[in-house]
């Protein structure tokens, strides 16, 4: 969809359908609401005063303009209540709308930015609007061939502001939430193909769409590489499949020459069978989504690059396939990690942690400013805190902060989890140095605590975003599927770190 903002007045504005808010509690019409009423003679008060439109959050309502005014329509949005009003519900609202335009199957639509008076700044109100009406009109349609005609879709959304001033700080800041959203459909577009179309190396091939890109390079190690090195924890994952795994390394320097790194690590198992400890089929095609944290983690440099954010990040992605096979590895098998550590296999499903493990002293060798990884990693995350939750788990107080004020801009759900030394002594093996599970209780924890072995003294952050990595309802901005969650994410902290 195309975005542009025009130097107009809406109530000039020839389009097929203008937005307008309302709020619940608001007595009377404010913004842009008000002027387009005036205009109409009252149409809209018109339809308040009878009871047909409160202004209920995300209630909509159409009004036919005949000719009063060059828009056709007027299309009346619900704010609900002020005291409850934030960028989060702004996002929703926006989807919405354009959703509901969509339905009409209307090809484009106009809004003004002003709402009538809200403590929100204008950039914050002009990107969250541009955010909802792309991400919530997210669709992948590329594998339905059949009445390709009968897909609705939306082709421009134009943002009206007459003064100079609010014009130009409106251009900028849509510009970002484009390239914003654009990333975030990158990522969704990732975890949405099926496994048999985003293997290791497909996956690899997509890091390479954003390496063509200035300032970002791309490495992709191949078992040779990484069986040199001695990545046997990833490997052994590998072996099951007849796919060869990659390892991917992205470097975005954005910032200062010499200025230390941000690592980001993103899980990257393009299909998790569960392996020799097999999953059961129940809702086992889901498990195409396991390369989410790697999708986000691409994702967000895509976005970091286009916005120039002024910061040095490397990327890593360990990509493998876990499957059975007759030479999986299996459940009693000693796997030596990139470590060092030996790691004793009591699951082959708890395989994530086995190549974040290897990616993870990996990432020491850039000797980062701080080590952020996301992965699908853990059910018990879902039962923990359910769908839609990250969980956060990590040993630096600063960079958890950083985190979860980015979580709390972004509207992305994060909650903490401990990760007390009493669940250490749940991953120590009798044969090795550590093991793959840690039993039941605490499954989230005692993964991350898995983790932890690896990082030696890094600032640290994992966020488990097994819940909210893929939808089965639809959110106000987000389609059910992939939600490219953790994308909006990094990038608000990597321009926290910089104000951009
Ligand atoms: N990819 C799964 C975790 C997962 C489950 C993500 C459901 C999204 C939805 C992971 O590899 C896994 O299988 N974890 C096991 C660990 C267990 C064997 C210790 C799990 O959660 O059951
Ligand atoms: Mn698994
Ligand atoms: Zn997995």
């Amino acid at each position: 969809m195309k975005i542009t903002v025009k130097k107009k007045n809406l109530i000039n504005f020839d389009c097929e359908a203008a937005v307008v808010c309302h709020f619940e509690d608001g007595k009377r019409l404010s913004g842009s609401a008000a002027l387009l009423d005036k205009r109409c003679g009252g149409l809209i008060r018109e339809m308040i005063d009878g009871g047909d439109f409160e202004g209920k959050l995300f209630q909509t309502s159409i009004i036919y303009t005949r000719g009063l005014i060059p828009a056709r329509r007027i299309f009346v949005v619900g704010l609900g209540k002020k005291k409850d009003f934030n960028l989060e519900k702004l996002r929703g609202v926006f989807s919405k709308a354009a959703q509901k335009i969509r339905e009409l199957n209307l090809k484009g639509f106009a809004t003004s930015l002003n709402f009538g008076k809200i403590n929100q700044l204008l950039t914050s109100i002009a990107e969250s609007v541009v955010e909802g009406v792309l991400l919530g009109t997210y669709q992948f349609t590329s594998y339905k061939t059949l009445e390709r005609e009968k897909i609705k879709k939306l082709e421009e959304f134009v943002i009206i502001e007459d003064n100079e001033d609010s014009f130009e700080i409106i251009k900028s800041a849509a510009k970002k939430a484009e390239i914003i959203s654009d990333a975030v459909y990158f990522a969704r577009d990732i975890v949405s193909a099926p496994g048999n179309e985003m293997t290791p190396t497909i996956l690899a091939d997509k890091a390479g769409e954003i390496a063509g890109k200035k300032n970002v390079k791309l490495r992709v190690l191949d078992s040779h590489e990484m069986e040199e090195l001695g990545m046997n924890a990833l490997l052994g994952v590998a072996r099951g499949s007849s796919e060869p795994p990659k390892f991917i390394i992205l470097e975005y320097c954005g910032g200062k020459k010499g200025d230390k790194a941000i690592a980001l690590v993103g899980k990257g198992i393009t299909f998790d069978s569960g392996g020799i400890s097999i999953k059961p089929s129940a809702d086992m095609d889901k498990m195409k989504t396991d390369m989410a944290g790697g999708a986000a983690v691409m994702g967000a440099i895509k976005a970091a690059s286009e916005l120039k954010i002024p910061v040095n990040v490397v990327g890593l992605i360990p990509a493998t396939e876990n499957l059975p096979g007759g030479k999986a590895y299996k459940p009693g098998d000693i796997l030596k990690s990139l470590s060092g550590q030996t790691i004793e296999i009591k699951n082959t499903d708890a395989e994530g942690r086995l190549i974040l493990a290897d990616a993870l002293t990996f990432a020491r060798r850039f000797k980062p400013e701080a080590i952020v990884d996301l992965a699908t990693l853990t059910g018990a995350c879902i039962i923990a805190l359910g769908d839609n939750v990250i969980g956060m788990m990590g040993t630096d107080n600063k960079l958890k902060k950083k985190i979860r004020d980015a979580a709390e801009v972004t509207g992305e759900r994060l909650w903490e989890l401990p990760l007390w030394e009493e669940y250490h002594e749940l991953i120590k093996s009798d044969v090795a140095d550590l093991k793959n599970t840690g039993g039941r209780a605490g499954g989230t924890i005692t993964a991350a605590a898995f983790l932890s072995k690896f990082i030696g003294d890094y600032p640290w952050v994992h966020l488990d975003i097994a819940g909210p990595a893929w939808l089965t309802k639809d959110k106000p901005y987000i389609p059910k599927g992939a939600s490219g969650v953790g994308v909006r994410l990094l990038v608000q902290f990597m321009r926290s770190l910089s104000n951009v």
